[in-house]
């Protein structure tokens, strides 16, 4: 089978992009005004809608820990978001996805400083084009920074991968189908601590190194964009 072009001789990709550009992002916060707090992002084609509400009573009540707020992250795809009808309700996909977010989060919001409460997080992915875990979590921070939850950081995500023997950040869908990896990334920016890797497909040892910089670099740029919006707000 001839290989799908994603990348020409140049370095430039099928949207116009160089190999280390992130696509264009918009964040909103304060946009459901029934939730704590709230974030609304586009990144590329992506449209994502993430709600904080909290800390408040937790049901069922035995989860209840009188240690710590109990964090919950739900992650669903509208059934409209992907080319094909997505069936509505938990799936595996969405019950791995919200764990994994769940668990990045825990690392930096101050869960002990709630006992006996719940903090919801709800992330709906309202248009697809690969990376909706990065674009989820990354807006999940914000709504929670948004809500006025203690946190010791944000978490700002990007993806990378291979496409055509090339490593590229942040995979559009036809790269994310196509390409030969994908490596979704979470981190905590201050400290640079990665709070999410996963990864699909296989690269050498120096490539994982090279495009574990080129992920962080995207993810560092993303973090600059979620404070700008946090600023506006207070400013
Ligand atoms: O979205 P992310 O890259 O974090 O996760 P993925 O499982 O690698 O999915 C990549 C992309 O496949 C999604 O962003 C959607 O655009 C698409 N997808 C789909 O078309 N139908 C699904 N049921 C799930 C994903």
């Amino acid at each position: 089978m001839d290989e799908i072009k994603l990348i020409d001789e140049k370095g430039i990709r099928l949207d116009g992009r160089k190999s280390d550009e992130v696509r264009e992002i918009k964040m909103e916060i304060g946009v459901i005004k029934r939730a704590t707090g709230s974030a609304y992002i586009e990144w590329g084609k992506n449209k994502v809608l993430a709600a904080a509400y909290g800390p408040r009573d937790i049901h069922p009540k035995h989860l209840k820990d009188p240690t710590r707020a109990v964090l919950r992250c739900k992650y669903s795809m509208a059934p409209f978001s992907v080319d094909d009808r997505k069936r509505p309700g938990p799936d595996r996909r969405s019950s791995e996805i919200s764990k994994v977010i769940t668990e990045a989060l825990s690392s930096v919001v101050l869960l002990e400083q709630y006992p006996d409460t719940g903090i919801d997080v709800f992330i709906e992915i309202l248009q697809a084009d690969a990376g909706t875990r990065c674009v989820g979590l990354t807006a999940a921070s914000l709504a929670l920074a948004d809500a006025g939850i203690p946190m010791k950081d944000l978490v700002a995500a990007c993806a990378g991968g291979k496409v055509n023997g090339k490593l590229v950040v942040d995979l559009m869908k036809d790269e994310d189908n196509f390409g030969e990896c994908d490596l979704p990334m979470a981190i905590v920016p201050r400290k640079k601590e990665v709070v999410l890797l996963q990864m699909d497909g296989i690269l050498s040892r120096d490539e994982f190194n090279e495009l574990y910089e080129m992920v962080m670099n995207g993810a560092l740029k993303v973090y600059e964009l979620q404070k700008e919006v946090l600023m506006k707000k207070y400013q």
